[in-house]
This record gives C-alpha cells, sequence and structure tokens, in this order.
C-alpha cells in the first residue's frame, strides 16, 4: 500500500507541473509591463472627468495627457495644475502661465480629483493603448486556429484528460498489485480491458463514478437544450440557413453581383431606403431588361419565360396579350408580427449596408436565404454595440438628437454618460426600449 501511494505521489509530482502549465496556456494573457488595475481605473476617471476636451494621445480641446508628467519635470507641479489651474497660474508658475497663453487663454476648470487619482489619470495617459490592441490578439489567420470555442468544450477535455490520467494510474495500480501478489506466491489479478478498468474503477470509487455520470448528463441536457432552442430559429452561424424554393430560379449572384449584371439592390427593392418595407419588385421591372433578354446562359429560355407568362408578353408577336399570372415568390424573411422593424430607419439613417442584416446576397447567393437569425439578441447586439455618429450628422433626424443633448444642462449631463466609452450606441438613444421594437 505504501508503494502504491509513494508511486502516486511520484507521478502527481510530475503532473503537477505539466497541469500548471496548460492552466497558463488556457488562462488569459496579462501583460506583464501595465498594471491593468490602475490602468483601468484611470481610464474610467479620465472618461468621467477629462474626456471631454482631452484624448489621452491626441490633441483635441486640450493636449494629449500622454507625456504631460515628462513635460513637467522640473517646470512645475501638475497635481496643482490639474486641481486648479487658474490658481496655479496665479500662484506665479511661469509653465503654467505659458502654457495657458499658448492655448489661446482657454481655461482648464478646477478638477475634483485626489492625487492618487490623478496618478492613475496620468498612468493610463502614459501606457494609452488603443482599444483593440489592449485585448490578448486575435489568433492569426496563419495557424488556423482549433481553440475550442465554450466553456462546456474546455470541461469536457479536461474530464477526458483526467480520465486517461485515472486510467493510466488504474493500469499502474493493477501492475504493482500484481509484483505484491507474485512476492506473496498469490496469481496474478486478471488482467482487464479499458472498459473493464473503468467499471472496476467506478465499483470502487462511488462517489467519483457518480460526479462523472452526473457531469455527462448535465452535457447531454445542456446539449438537448441548445437544440430544442434553436429550433425554429434560422440563420446565424448554427443551424442551416432558411432557403426555400421560388417559382422562377431568379440568381442575385448574376442580377446583383459586381463581376456580373451589378444592378444596384434598390434599383428593384426600392422600399429599403425610404419606407418600411423594401419590396419585391413586380415583374413590370424584370420587363425593363426581359423584353431584349429572352435567354440566360444558364436556364436559356425556361426561366424566363415564366416571366413572360406573368406579365402576359408574348415574345414572338413582341407584344402584351393582357393575359397576366402574377408570380408568387415565396417569403424567405418573416419577423413575427409583434415586432415592427423599418428598413429606412437602418438603411437611410443608420447607414448599414444590406449585406450586413442579409449576408453576401450579391457575390454569394444564386438563391437567397435567410442569413442573419432575426432573434430578438441578434438586434439588441448590435444596437448595444454599434455607434451612430450624431454630431456633425446631415442627417435631420441627429440633428435634432444633438441640438437638445448640446444645449441643455440634462442633455450635456447625459451627453457626457453616453461618451464615457467614446461612442454613442443606439442603445444610448433608445434601441433597447420595448416597445420600440414592439407592437
Ligand atoms: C473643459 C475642458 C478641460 C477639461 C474638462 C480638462 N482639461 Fe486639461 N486642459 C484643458 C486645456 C484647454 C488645457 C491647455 C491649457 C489651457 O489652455 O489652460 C489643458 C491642459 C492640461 C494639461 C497640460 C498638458 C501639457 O501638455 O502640459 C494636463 C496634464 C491636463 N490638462 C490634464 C487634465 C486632466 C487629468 C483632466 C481631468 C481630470 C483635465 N485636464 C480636464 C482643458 C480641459
Ligand atoms: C433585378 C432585381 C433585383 C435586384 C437587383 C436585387 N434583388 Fe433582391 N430580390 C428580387 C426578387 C425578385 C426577390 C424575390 C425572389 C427571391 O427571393 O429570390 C428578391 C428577394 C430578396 C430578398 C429576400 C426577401 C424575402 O422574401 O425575405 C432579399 C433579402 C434581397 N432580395 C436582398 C437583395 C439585396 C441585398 C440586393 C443587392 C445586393 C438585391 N436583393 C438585389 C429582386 C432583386
Ligand atoms: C437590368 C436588367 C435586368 C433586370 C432588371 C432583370 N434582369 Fe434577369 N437577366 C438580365 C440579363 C442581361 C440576363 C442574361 C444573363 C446571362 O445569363 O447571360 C438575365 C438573366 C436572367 C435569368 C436567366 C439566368 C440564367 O443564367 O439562365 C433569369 C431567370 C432572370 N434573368 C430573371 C429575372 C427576374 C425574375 C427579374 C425581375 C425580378 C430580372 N431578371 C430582372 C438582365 C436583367
Ligand atoms: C438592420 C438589418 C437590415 C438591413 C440593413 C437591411 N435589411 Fe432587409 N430585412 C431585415 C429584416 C429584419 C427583415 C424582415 C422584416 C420582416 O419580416 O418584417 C428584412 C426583410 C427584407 C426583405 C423582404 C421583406 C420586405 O421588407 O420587403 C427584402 C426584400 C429586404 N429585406 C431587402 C433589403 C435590402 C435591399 C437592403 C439594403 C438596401 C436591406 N434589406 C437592408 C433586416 C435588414
Ligand atoms: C447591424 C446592426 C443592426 C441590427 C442587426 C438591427 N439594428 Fe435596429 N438600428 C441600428 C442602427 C444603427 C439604428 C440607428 C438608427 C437610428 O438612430 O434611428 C437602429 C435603430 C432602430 C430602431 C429605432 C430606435 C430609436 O431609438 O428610434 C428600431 C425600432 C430598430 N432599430 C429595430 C430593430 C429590430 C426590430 C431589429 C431586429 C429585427 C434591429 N433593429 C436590428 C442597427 C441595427
Ligand atoms: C431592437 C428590437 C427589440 C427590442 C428593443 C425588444 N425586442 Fe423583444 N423581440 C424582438 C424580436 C425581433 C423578436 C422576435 C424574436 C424571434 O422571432 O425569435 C422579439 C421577441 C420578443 C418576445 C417573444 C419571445 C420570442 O422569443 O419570440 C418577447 C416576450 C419580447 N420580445 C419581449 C421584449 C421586452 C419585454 C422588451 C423590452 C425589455 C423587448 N422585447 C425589447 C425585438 C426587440
Amino acid at each position: 500500500m505504501s508503494l502504491l501511494f509513494r508511486h502516486f505521489r511520484r507521478s502527481a509530482g510530475l503532473l503537477a507541473p505539466a497541469l500548471v502549465a496548460a492552466l497558463l496556456c488556457v488562462a488569459p494573457r496579462v501583460s506583464a509591463q501595465v498594471d491593468q488595475a490602475v490602468y483601468d481605473q484611470g481610464e474610467k476617471l479620465f472618461k468621467a472627468n477629462c474626456g471631454s476636451c482631452h484624448k489621452p494621445d491626441k490633441d483635441m480641446t486640450g493636449p494629449a495627457v500622454k507625456g504631460a508628467r515628462e513635460r513637467w519635470e522640473g517646470k512645475g507641479d501638475l497635481h496643482l495644475w490639474i486641481k486648479d489651474s487658474q490658481a496655479y497660474i496665479k500662484s506665479g508658475n511661469a509653465h503654467a502661465k505659458q502654457l495657458f497663453e499658448e492655448h489661446n487663454k482657454i481655461v482648464m476648470p478646477p478638477q475634483a480629483v485626489s492625487t492618487e487619482e490623478i496618478d492613475a489619470i496620468l498612468y493610463y495617459a502614459d501606457n494609452f493603448a488603443p482599444a483593440g490592441a489592449k485585448k490578448p490578439t486575435e489568433p492569426t489567420a496563419a495557424v488556423p486556429a482549433e481553440e475550442p470555442s465554450s466553456n462546456w468544450e474546455w470541461l469536457v477535455i479536461t474530464g477526458l484528460l483526467l480520465l486517461v490520467v485515472l486510467l493510466s494510474l488504474g493500469g499502474v495500480r493493477t501492475q504493482l498489485a500484481n509484483a505484491v501478489r507474485e512476492k506473496q506466491g498469490l496469481p496474478a489479478e486478471p488482467v482487464l480491458g479499458t472498459w473493464g478498468r473503468i467499471k472496476a474503477w467506478a465499483v470502487r470509487n462511488k462517489g467519483w463514478a457518480s460526479v462523472a455520470v452526473l457531469l455527462i448528463v448535465v452535457w447531454m441536457l445542456v446539449l438537448l437544450w441548445n437544440f430544442l432552442f434553436n429550433i425554429g430559429v434560422y440563420g446565424g452561424d448554427k443551424v442551416a440557413h432558411y432557403k426555400p424554393s421560388q417559382p422562377i430560379a431568379f440568381d442575385h449572384s448574376l442580377h446583383a453581383g459586381k463581376d456580373n449584371l451589378a444592378i444596384n439592390c434598390q434599383y428593384c427593392h426600392s422600399g429599403a431606403e425610404k419606407s418600411r418595407h423594401a419590396g419585391i419588385p413586380s415583374a413590370n421591372v424584370c420587363m425593363n431588361c426581359h423584353q431584349a433578354v429572352s435567354e440566360g446562359t444558364k436556364t436559356g429560355t425556361e426561366e424566363i419565360a415564366k416571366i413572360y407568362a406573368a406579365t402576359g408578353w408574348d415574345p414572338t408577336a413582341m407584344k402584351y396579350t393582357g393575359e397576366q399570372k402574377p408570380i408568387v415568390w415565396n417569403k424567405v424573411h418573416n419577423l413575427p408580427d409583434h415586432v415592427y422593424f423599418n428598413h429606412s430607419q437602418h438603411v437611410a439613417v443608420g447607414k448599414i449596408e444590406c449585406q450586413e442584416c442579409h449576408g453576401p446576397v450579391d457575390t454569394k447567393m444564386d438563391q437567397v436565404e435567410q442569413w442573419s437569425p432575426l432573434t430578438m439578441a441578434w438586434c439588441l447586439d448590435c444596437h448595444n454595440t454599434r455607434e451612430v455618429k450624431v454630431a456633425g450628422s446631415e442627417n435631420g433626424y441627429y440633428k435634432e438628437i444633438h441640438r437638445r443633448l448640446a444645449t441643455t444642462p440634462m442633455g450635456q449631463k447625459e451627453l457626457r454618460k453616453y461618451l464615457e466609452d467614446e461612442k454613442i450606441t443606439v442603445r444610448e438613444l433608445g434601441g433597447f426600449e420595448c416597445a420600440k421594437c414592439h407592437y
């Protein structure tokens, strides 16, 4: 027994560093040079107090704060300046006075920040890295990323690793036990296969075995839950895109593709800019061209003949017969009735490309499919992060919002709150309000 125990200790001793190394690889990498806590504190204070006039790395109303400590070295007390620049100028500091004059005597108002807070702000500015650069870099394209994407996958992998370790320990255990039995003159224990070993282990360790079974059951339940949750949701990365058949094989990549006919989307979907619905063109729009084009490369005259049937065009006599059979296209996109979605709000006001919501219609779709999931989470995800350019916009809607934010004290307070992350998002302008999307 003690032999066994010693063996276990030895392999544990070997395993521990390996496990630690593995965990270090998994743990998010934290930069060793920058003290993230101070940086984050400084960033918050900077945005709340200084961001309306300063940028860390660029001149705005006030100069870039980065490097200020160095510039003030031996010339004055930067802390006193930040706490009350005018008082400091009056106290007779020459550098402060010169700075004030150089900046057209714009007054930097007294800042209600403590000495430690100023240190954090300056630390942030000196170490400022634009958003994105701060985060651990994305896996580069050169090495295909095979990192499992969810915590569940990590759990499963860890579980499998542990199982392998346990099994090999079990194998070692049997060998050692047999060595002992041999010394005592007893017959060797039967050699078990992998499955047999798992069973033997489970019998010996009922507690752990039930934990393992429980984990597996929970995992299966989660898979089932995800599966059920995605029923009725088309589009997105997870599920097949909804792609109903159509009465005429109309090819978007041929008509709208840049390398092909390159017809503008709004030539056919003219509602997108002006109204709630983008609209499906009537067959008359097709006839603008197809009176002359009666044959396609892929389908010959077969499909285009259906346009003629719909509009009552007789291609041999080159005239309309008056006998029409409207085309009934099958709807691809369909939000529930309780949801309000408006194209012009997104296309004309929000300036969002059709492709961002509908995918590569013009390059990849010979038949249209629902590209995005159209779930509430999908709408909200974009509203949560999407920046709207309110300031300086030509758009009347934004001009009015900007006027209200910039000219009333309440508005200014709100504006400062919006700008904490340096941008105004759709959410901040009301894009999370239930009533905006629901009747
Ligand atoms: C209302 C605008 C405004 C706000 C708010 C403001 N500053 Fe200033 N700051 C200025 C201006 C303008 C100057 C240039 C000197 C002058 O004209 O008074 C300046 C100068 C400075 C300088 C000197 C830069 C140099 O190159 O020497 C530092 C450092 C500074 N500000 C830090 C801060 C910090 C930190 C905060 C927030 C706690 C802050 N400022 C808030 C307008 C502002
Ligand atoms: C020549 C006319 C024409 C052009 C140009 C065109 N479309 Fe279409 N589009 C149609 C027709 C007809 C349908 C209905 C048949 C179908 O679904 O294929 C349609 C359907 C769609 C649908 C699916 C509508 C539904 O039922 O939910 C989307 C989305 C769409 N188009 C987007 C675009 C985008 C984006 C572009 C530009 C890249 C574009 N279209 C260019 C004619 C056109
Ligand atoms: C701006 C001109 C134009 C418009 C508008 C237009 N088409 Fe076409 N279409 C063409 C041309 C040109 C071709 C031939 C391309 C080829 O196959 O070489 C074509 C080909 C086709 C084909 C045959 C494709 C093949 O390869 O076999 C079909 C089907 C078709 N169009 C349907 C429609 C429908 C339906 C509409 C209206 C929603 C429409 N087109 C609107 C110009 C147009
Ligand atoms: C912000 C996302 C978004 C953008 C941008 C967008 N769409 Fe849509 N589109 C949708 C949604 C959501 C639906 C489903 C609407 C419904 O079922 O009421 C839809 C439906 C459609 C439809 C079929 C129903 C209808 O409204 O007539 C067409 C055609 C269409 N879009 C074309 C376009 C074109 C062309 C553009 C670019 C000019 C565009 N869309 C831009 C999200 C978008
Ligand atoms: C790709 C980004 C994107 C997606 C996806 C998106 N939106 Fe938007 N949405 C915007 C932008 C940008 C605006 C801002 C335009 C504006 O200021 O009115 C906006 C504005 C709105 C507004 C007006 C908000 C207000 O404050 O007046 C409504 C309502 C809305 N979206 C509904 C929806 C619905 C419903 C969906 C999902 C079916 C959706 N949006 C999906 C980007 C998106
Ligand atoms: C930006 C637009 C948007 C906003 C804001 C929004 N919703 Fe939704 N909501 C949707 C869309 C789109 C769907 C349809 C989802 C689907 O069909 O899968 C939906 C569906 C729902 C449903 C039906 C359940 C379902 O999954 O179909 C409920 C309930 C609901 N929303 C409640 C709310 C409440 C409560 C709020 C406010 C806190 C809210 N929504 C805000 C867009 C929005």
